[in-house]
């Protein structure tokens, strides 16, 4: 069997605190599929170094190995910062007014994916299959190509792909398109990304674009666009559920509440997880329903990320002000209405939290996917569960549609929702979840690595 080479920015560390809501859904997702593929894991240290080693650290961990090398502070700033987080990120997620074209970070992004490329190429054998992802790495293929690789490359983005008038806007934008036509595969998380890209393939860079298959042919190349929706890590995150640390955060969210329904919200702190708007729609459900206020209690977590951004400074800022500004108004001496928390959490207390929370608010402006929304369900106790409020806009609404779906640009939704979830009986929650957990039970992470390889083995190059 052939060894699968996966190459990310970001490399899960072993025993990381956090299920998909603190490290985003990349990191679990590939750990997951490694474990059960021999091969390697190639991507950032997360370190910076001012002389940074180029060659690639190895090592293995809970039977997964990975390669990994340090980079420079520039590169950080210009690859990391810059162009992935600054350019790249706010556009994919519609942010065009956030969205940043600076020369330097167009540079400094095309020196780290060649740094990239120098390190795969040392690590690549004949049979391997190549698996790169997300946006930090999209023109890596084509450098691979340049070497004269000739193995097998898929390509995965975890994040949307944004309509064609919106991607024109970036500098260059057919360049970068075109290098992911050196791909054999490219995958997206649902089918409305992949119908954007499409559309971008054939009106932007005149390719011969068959919809029904995903051949996308320009020139000498083709290549195979398609849909794979990511799923969990089932198994595994289920496991969780029968720790001591599970037990314990369930026990202690329970105690706490007493009477109240506790909601939960489990995002990275990211602009595109609409959380000001999420607290617009708890101060609106709250001021609409008053009586209401000694009821429920909001339990938002939300670790840091990217904190050298700007857009992240002020979105945290934004966030602490709402949910102070909502607690200021709403408190008494023996209640808060928000428990607004910035520490990560691992996996197992997650499980806990999630299966005391009788709402589980997912509310993202837009999301590739959002796997708090699955981690949520699988959590709930089958006898009892909670109801799951999602955002339309999130890709996993499009497998998810007996949750709450709702618009999270508008407060008025988002309190009618929640206020639909406290009333909802006890026969309505049950058939709505099993139901969803059906979906999240069968469409999980392995299935997902297993249609992608399969997919990539089958295809002629
Ligand atoms: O899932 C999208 C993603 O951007 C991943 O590529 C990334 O690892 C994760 O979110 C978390 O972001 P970061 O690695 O920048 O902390």
């Amino acid at each position: 069997m052939s060894r699968l080479v996966v190459i990310s920015n970001r490399v899960a560390i072993p025993n990381a605190r956090g299920a998909a809501g603190a490290q985003g859904g990349l990191a679990g997702a590939l750990q997951a599929a490694l474990k059960k593929h021999d091969g390697i894991w190639l991507g950032w240290s997360g370190e910076e170094s001012e002389d940074p080693e180029r060659e690639p650290h190895i090592q293995t961990n809970q039977g997964v190995t990975t390669a990994t090398i340090d980079l420079a502070p520039q590169d950080v700033e210009e690859y990391y910062n810059g162009y992935a987080n600054s350019t790249l990120w706010p556009l994919f997620h519609y942010r065009i007014d956030l969205t940043e074209y600076e020369r330097e970070f167009g540079k400094g992004y095309e020196r780290v994916n060649d740094l990239f490329a120098n390190a795969a190429a040392d690590l690549i054998e004949e049979d391997d299959l190549i698996w790169v992802h997300d946006y930090h790495f999209i023109p890596l293929g084509e450098r691979l190509r340049a070497k004269g690789l000739k193995n097998k490359l898929a390509f995965f983005l975890h994040i949307p792909w944004p309509p064609t008038r919106l991607l024109v806007s970036l500098p260059y934008h057919e360049r970068l398109v075109r290098t992911m036509l050196e791909y054999d595969l490219v995958g997206f998380q649902s089918e409305e990304w992949l119908e954007s890209f499409l559309h971008f393939c054939r009106k932007e860079l005149g390719a011969d674009v068959d919809e029904e298959t995903g051949r996308v042919s320009l020139g000498e190349r083709t290549t195979i666009a398609r849909a794979y929706p990511i799923g969990i890590d089932y198994d595994h995150f289920m496991a969780q559920g029968d720790t001591d640390e599970a037990r314990q955060a369930y026990d202690s969210v329970v105690a706490s509440t007493r009477k109240r329904i506790s909601m939960i919200g489990v995002d990275r702190l990211d602009y595109s997880k609409g959380l000001p708007e999420r607290m617009d729609g708890i101060a609106r459900f709250f001021d609409r329903y008053p009586e209401k206020v000694r009821d429920l209690v909001y339990i938002q977590i939300a670790p840091p990320s990217r904190e050298s951004i700007d857009s992240y400074q002020d979105i945290r800022e934004t966030l602490e002000r709402k949910t102070g500004q909502i607690n200021g108004a709403l408190s008494c001496v023996d209640l808060v209405p928000i428990r607004y928390v910035n520490q990560g959490h691992s996996m197992a207390e997650l499980f806990g939290i999630y299966r005391a929370s009788k709402i589980g608010l997912v509310t993202p402006l837009r999301d590739g996917m959002n796997l708090v929304a699955k981690e949520y369900v699988a959590a709930q106790d089958p006898e009892d569960p909670g109801v799951l409020i999602l955002s339309r806009f999130a890709g996993a609404a499009l497998q998810m549609q007996d949750a709450i779906l709702i618009n999270p640009h508008s407060a008025d939704d988002i309190a009618h929702g929640i206020r639909q979830a406290m009333d909802m009986p006890l026969d309505e929650r049950k058939e709505r979840w099993e139901r969803l957990n059906d979906s999240v039970r069968e469409d999980n992470v392995a299935e997902w690595t297993r249609d992608i390889i399969e997919d990539l083995r089958a295809l002629e190059t």
